[in-house]
């Protein structure tokens, strides 16, 4: 399962990308709006410096909500970086957006996924990635995690291409649970993928260790 950071806090990437373990970002408006990037230009300038920080995918969405737009807007971000997926909102335009951006070479990431039947479409339509929001699901009283193991059966049976990147992480549980159910990425915010680091018994082993270490220095 491939790690990417969800978040376009420069710092956060720079820190998950030196652990070595980072294959990818994943961004949209709220995460943009959040470290206050404004218009066009500071847009592009934001992703050619994430490109700059991590070798991966870099998911960059479109704001525009109708097919041309999201063509326009689409082929615009895809040309920062051959390294940019051009984000598109699973809506009736976007799926024909997706095929459009498949026909022409560009890859997509066919995000706010919530149900088997929209993932179905995004795989037939071309998208590179298919993002099912597990923590929103969960939110809403269903098991988010199921969506996943879902998708990952049918796309099996179906032998579609489409990677299933598992969105809306909310804690480190999440991202253990989409290694178990099949998704081939996971989008995470930074502290979840940290807290798989953590087990008290490593800080105790750890301590005695370091304590028994000095009886022989
Ligand atoms: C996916 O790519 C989205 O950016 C993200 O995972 C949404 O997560 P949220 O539900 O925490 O906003």
């Amino acid at each position: 399962m491939k790690f990417f950071i969800d978040t376009a806090d420069l710092e956060q990437i720079k820190e998950a990308n030196d652990l070595g373990i980072l294959d990818g970002v994943t961004t949209n408006p709220s995460l943009m709006a959040k470290v206050g990037i404004k218009g066009h230009k500071a847009v592009v300038k934001h992703y050619k410096t994430i490109c700059e920080i991590v070798d991966g995918d870099i998911s960059a969405e479109v704001v525009s909500t109708d097919f041309n737009g999201m063509v326009e807007e689409g082929k615009k971000l895809a040309a920062i970086h051959k390294n940019i997926v051009v984000k598109i909102p699973m809506i009736k335009d976007g799926v024909k957006a997706i095929k459009w951006f498949t026909d022409n070479g560009i890859r997509t990431n066919c995000t706010l996924v919530f149900s088997a039947g929209q993932a179905i479409l995004a795989a037939k339509a071309g998208a590179a990635y298919v993002s099912p929001f597990i923590g929103r699901i969960d939110d809403s009283g269903w098991e988010g995690i199921q969506l996943i193991s879902q998708i990952a059966e049918i796309y099996t049976i179906q032998g579609y291409d489409t990677e299933i990147l598992a969105a809306s992480i909310r804690n480190s549980n999440h991202i253990i649970q989409c290694a178990e159910a099949g998704a081939d990425v996971v989008t995470s915010p930074l502290e979840p993928i940290l807290g798989l680091l953590k087990h008290p018994l490593t800080d105790i082993g750890l301590a005695k260790f370091l304590e028994d270490a000095k009886k022989f220095a």
